[in-house]
């Protein structure tokens, strides 16, 4: 049983959020703290279900995680680091898709690791194959086990040549996990360079590494034998800032993103502009508004770093929804990244899903059946719902659709908002959205009463 938020929407979302640690950086930097041989300090870190699911992981197996009442920097001891129970690591992993990335820092702590099958947003299919080669490349033995792999390294591990079919996130941040503390080079070709994985290289860097990041997506990591912890102030959210620029567009407000970095939304600043939406950038942050007049329509590709980030596309999708003319959007980076609409067309936005590579460059999920590309036609009136969060950035596009709604709407899954958007009531609150908050009332199975 879970809240239920009533929306009443229609009312611009005007004032000022801070925006903290990426949630795409803070848990990793977290899990690296296992290859320190003395505490790691992390500092900036969101209130947010990810952190909390990783504090737990490392508390289990042996970490010491303590959290600054004041700050909120966390200090992670692993100087008594062992081996936990699978069926404990089952219980604390909840929806999270982090603990693959303990497999390198735990087969490297304590020689060997279990993970448990993983969750995370239902967006695509979410394979472990690139991160599954990988180790074993390292020289990891990975066994498939009910539940989960069991994975430990007999022989020690020892560097390796490297490519990625594609340039996976979480797959780069395996490699980077695992080589660092690996016997001899690293080469990864094909490797993703999102911000966040830079700031986990600063992070590694800090901790003894030695890695460089060469033209090409390639990256090289020398190992060594010993890390010490590390103090780092984690990279912000530039998702989150893209997530609240696009509510103001929507709601017609005027956001000042408090902690928002320039450099990490260049792409996304691009697109901001080129839909009709005005910011600002000072020292601090960026300030986002709907300077009045029409949005325009675009057509736009989501793809990996530098592109136009795929987390960016829902919350701007909504927006698109209120531009004058024919929007497109070719998904490149998942293949079910638009489930969200149909929430959205029930509100009233015109919106045709396609399998077609609507783009200009055909991708990995073109003549399949994936409905990858979106047409959306504005403007509509969106108009209140009931609507039940089906993922992390979709549910937040929810909010904001309901948020520029005419009308009340319902929305229940709010928890699953959490994972990823720290105290989003509190700023919603902040920004003058009217809303309130109920528990859900429960629902029983006739003839059980
Ligand atoms: N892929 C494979 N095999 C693998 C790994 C990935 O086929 O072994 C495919 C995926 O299915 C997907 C593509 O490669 O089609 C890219 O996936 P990637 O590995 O880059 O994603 P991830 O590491 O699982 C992280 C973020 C996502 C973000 C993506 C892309 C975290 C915890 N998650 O996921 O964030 O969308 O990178 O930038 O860092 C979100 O914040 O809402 C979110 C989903």
């Amino acid at each position: 049983m879970g809240n239920v938020l009533t929306i009443r929407g229609g009312v611009p979302l005007n004032g000022k959020v801070s925006v903290r640690g990426a949630k795409n950086l803070v848990p990793k930097a977290m899990v690296a703290s296992l290859l320190g041989n003395t505490p790691s300090v992390l500092r900036n870190v969101p209130e947010i279900k990810d952190v909390e699911v990783v504090t737990s992981l490392l508390r289990l197996h042996g970490v010491e995680v303590t959290k600054d009442p004041v700050t909120g920097d966390l200090t992670m001891d692993p100087s008594a680091a062992k081996m936990a129970q699978s069926k404990d690591i089952d219980a604390h992993a909840g929806d999270s898709r982090i603990p693959i990335l303990f497999c390198g820092p735990l087969m490297h702590s304590i020689g060997e690791a279990f993970i448990p099958d993983l969750g995370g947003c239902k967006i695509g299919d979410r394979p472990i194959d690139y991160h599954l080669q990988v180790l074993r490349n390292f020289g990891a033995v990975v066994d498939k086990r009910p539940g989960g792999i069991s994975i430990s390294a007999p022989k020690g591990l020892h560097g390796a040549k490297l490519s990625l079919p594609y340039p996976s996130v979480g797959a780069t941040e395996q490699v980077l996990l695992t080589a660092i503390r690996a016997e001899g080079i690293t080469e990864l070709s094909g490797a993703a360079v999102e911000p966040e994985i830079m700031d986990l290289i600063a992070v590694l860097q800090k901790m003894g590494a030695i890695i460089t990041v060469q033209t090409d997506r390639v990256i090289r990591i020398e190992g060594v034998r010993e890390l010490t912890g590390y103090n780092h102030k984690a990279i912000s959210d530039r998702n989150e800032t893209a997530s609240w620029a696009s509510a103001a567009l929507v709601t017609q407000g005027d956001i000042y993103v408090e902690g928002a970095r320039q450099l990490d939304l260049t792409a996304f600043l691009n697109t901001y502009r080129k839909v009709g939406g005005a910011f600002d950038v000072d020292d601090d942050g960026i300030r986002f508004y709907h300077p009045g007049g029409p949005l325009k329509p675009l057509v736009l590709e989501t793809d990996v770093h530098p592109g136009f980030m795929t987390d960016w596309q829902q919350p701007l999708v909504v927006a698109l929804t209120q531009a004058s003319g024919v929007s497109i959007v070719h998904e490149t980076v998942y293949e079910n990244r638009f489930g969200f609409t149909e929430a959205l067309i029930r509100m009233g936005a015109n919106i045709q899903v396609h399998r077609e590579c609507l783009g200009s460059v055909p991708c990995r999920f073109g003549q399949r059946n994936f409905l990858h590309s979106a047409v959306i036609s504005g403007p509509t009136q969106l108009r209140g719902a009931d609507i039940d969060i089906p993922d992390l950035r979709g549910g937040f596009s929810h909010l904001i659709a309901a948020l520029a709604a005419e009308g009340t709407s319902r929305v229940t899954g709010i928890e699953l908002i959490n994972r990823g958007y720290e105290r989003f009531q509190d700023k919603l609150e902040g920004l003058g959205a009217d809303f309130d908050i109920t528990e859900e009332a429960p629902v029983f199975a006739a003839g059980l009463l």
